[in-house]
């Protein structure tokens, strides 16, 4: 490794971000700038997903959450729509040992039911499969939206209040959290979306509260490290003040 790329990869870790979360936007373009069908894209996408989650031990990412398929996905057409589908059960198939390789843990949020039962089996394999893993914690956000999980915790949290196992005394900024998909998991620090677009889609909503962000023209498929590793690096220079003063 040259020296440079040395003393930035070790930036990037010292004062970088645990939690980095993605919206990974630009593959239809990217796919229709070659003259090719929008699935063209997707499957190179796919490519990118496996690069960055393998990029992200040595960056010092512990959690990574990446936008898959929105709960609004589901306007796109049907061969869209069921390429993508097809795509996310090769992807899990395909690619299991080599996350289990890797030591990365998988987790799935939003909401299932609407999913295809096959797929819903091998999402439930897959973190099933890598539950002992210690490496990376990567999310990957199915038929998910903010307002949709959002909407589900609240119901549930008011199934409880109504069966007398919480009190409405006792719903705070603690208490929400612990309904939503993302449970187990730190707010992310920094959320990144490709593609030139600088809008948050309904992704996140609650968790990314104070999350910094970074908004890259690049395009998804063209999304490499490297570029991923100068975010972080950037990331590492800012000053995080949750609504407090610099010291
Ligand atoms: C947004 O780009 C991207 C999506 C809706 C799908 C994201 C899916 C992948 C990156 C593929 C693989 C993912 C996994 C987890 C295997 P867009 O289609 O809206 O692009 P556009 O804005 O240029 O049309």
């Amino acid at each position: 490794m040259a020296d440079g790329a040395e003393k930035t990869l070790a930036k990037a870790i010292v004062g970088g971000p645990r939690h980095v979360a993605i919206i990974m936007d630009g593959n239809g373009r990217w796919a229709q700038a070659r003259g090719r069908p929008r699935l063209f894209g997707h499957h190179a996408g796919a490519r990118r997903v496996r690069d960055i989650v393998s990029s992200c031990p040595d960056l010092g990412v512990e959690y990574l959450t990446i936008f898959a398929f929105s709960t609004e996905n589901w306007k796109r057409t049907q061969t869209e729509v069921s390429g993508l589908m097809n795509l996310f059960r090769r992807y899990i198939m395909k690619e299991m040992q080599a996350l289990l390789r890797e030591n990365v843990r998988v987790r799935f949020i939003g909401d299932r039911p609407r999913l295809d039962e096959k797929l819903r089996d091998l999402m439930d394999e897959a973190e099933e499969f890598t539950r002992h893993c210690t490496g990376l914690n990567l999310t990957i956000a199915l038929n998910y939206g903010g307002r949709d999980e959002v909407s589900r915790a609240t119901k549930r949290l008011a199934q409880d209040v109504a069966a007398g196992r919480l009190s409405p005394d006792d719903v705070d900024e603690e208490t929400l959290p612990k309904y939503l998909d993302t449970c187990v998991l730190p707010d992310p620090d920094l959320v990144i979306r490709t593609s030139g677009e600088a809008r948050i889609s309904n992704f996140l909503l609650w968790q990314s509260a104070y999350a910094e962000y970074e908004f890259v023209d690049t395009l998804w498929p063209d999304f490499t490290p490297e570029i991923f590793t100068g975010l972080l690096c950037a990331y590492g220079a800012r000053d995080r003040r949750f609504g407090a003063v610099s010291a």
